[in-house]
C-alpha cells in the first residue's frame, strides 16, 4: 500500500531536481502525477519512464492563462487535484545594488506570484471536494537573510507568508497549506556543475549534518505533507537543512566539528 494511493498530484518544476525525486517517489507511493515543466523534453521523457501514473503538461508557473488550462486538463486526465506542491523556482545572485527592478521582478514572478497561482488554480476544485494538501517550497533564505539573494530570499519570505494566509483561508474548507524550507540540495540549482557530491559537501562543513542534501530527502518531506499522515499540520514549515540554520558553531570550543 502506498502512502498516496489514488490521490492526484500536481508538481510544478517536476521534470528535474527536487521536483523530479518528488515525482518519482508520489509515484511510487501511488500517486497519479503531472509533471508541470517548462523542460518539454526532460518532462516527457520522465513521465514515459514513470509509465501510466504519470503524465507531463507544459506550465510556465507565471502565466495565468496556462495554469487554467493545465488544471482543467489535469482534472479530465486524472480526476480532481488532491495535492500540488509548487516547486519551480530560479535563483539569482546578484547585490541589491547590482540587482534591476527587472531581475527582481523576474525572480518573485517565478518564485512568489507562480505559487500563488498555483494556490489560486487548485483552490477552487479542492474546496468543492472538501479536501487537499498544498506544499509550497520555500527555502531556508525564506527564514533569514542572505548576501547575493535579494530577489531570492525576498521570493522565498513571501512564499512563507502566503503559506500562512493560504493555510487560514483554505484550512476551514478541509485544505492543508504548509511550506518546506530546504537548505543546500544537491540539484542543477546549487551544484551546477555537476560536481561530485563528496567535493560539494567540503561548502557545507558549517552544517551540524556537514553534508549537501539529496533532492529524495526533500521529496520525503513533501511525500508526508502531501499524505493523511500530516493531517493536523497546517501552516507549518518543515525545515530540511542538516540543521543549516539552528546555530553559528563556535570553532574550537567543545561541541564544534573535530573538538
Ligand atoms: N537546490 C537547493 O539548494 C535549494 C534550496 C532551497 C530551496 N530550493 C528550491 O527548491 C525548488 C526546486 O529547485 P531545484 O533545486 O530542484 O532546482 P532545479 O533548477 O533543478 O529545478 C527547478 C525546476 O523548476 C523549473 N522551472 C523554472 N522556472 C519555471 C517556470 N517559470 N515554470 C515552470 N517550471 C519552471 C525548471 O525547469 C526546473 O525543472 C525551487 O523552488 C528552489 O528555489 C532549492
Amino acid at each position: 500500500m502506498g502512502r498516496l494511493d489514488g490521490k492526484v498530484a500536481i508538481i510544478t518544476g517536476g521534470a528535474r531536481g527536487m521536483g523530479e525525486a518528488t515525482s518519482r517517489r508520489f509515484v511510487a507511493e501511488g500517486a497519479k502525477v503531472a509533471i508541470a515543466d517548462v523542460l518539454e523534453d526532460r518532462g516527457q521523457a520522465l513521465a514515459a519512464e514513470l509509465g501510466d501514473a504519470a503524465r507531463f503538461w507544459k506550465l510556465d508557473v507565471t502565466s495565468e492563462d496556462a495554469w487554467t488550462r493545465v488544471v482543467a486538463e489535469v482534472e479530465a486526465a486524472f480526476g480532481g487535484i488532491d495535492v500540488l506542491v509548487n516547486n519551480a523556482g530560479i535563483l539569482l545572485f546578484k547585490s541589491i545594488l547590482d540587482t534591476t527592478k527587472a531581475d527582481y521582478e523576474r525572480v518573485l514572478g517565478v518564485n512568489l506570484v507562480g505559487e500563488f497561482l498555483g494556490v489560486r488554480s487548485v483552490a477552487p476544485g479542492m474546496i468543492a471536494r472538501g479536501r487537499g494538501s498544498i506544499v509550497n517550497i520555500s527555502s531556508v533564505d525564506g527564514m533569514k537573510g542572505a548576501n547575493s539573494l535579494v530577489a531570492y530570499a525576498s521570493s522565498k519570505w513571501g512564499v512563507r507568508g502566503l503559506t500562512k494566509v493560504a493555510a487560514m483561508e483554505l484550512g476551514h474548507k478541509g485544505i492543508r497549506v504548509n511550506s518546506v524550507h530546504p537548505g543546500g540540495v544537491d540539484t542543477v540549482m546549487s551544484n551546477h556543475d555537476g560536481r561530485a557530491r563528496s567535493d560539494v559537501d567540503k561548502a557545507y562543513d558549517n552544517v551540524p549534518l556537514q553534508r549537501i542534501g539529496g533532492p529524495e530527502e526533500v521529496a520525503a518531506a513533501s511525500l508526508f505533507l502531501a499524505s493523511d499522515d500530516a493531517s493536523y499540520l497546517n501552516g507549518a514549515e518543515i525545515v530540511v537543512d542538516g540543521g543549516m540554520t539552528v546555530g553559528t558553531y563556535y570553532h574550537g570550543f567543545p561541541g564544534a566539528p573535530g573538538v
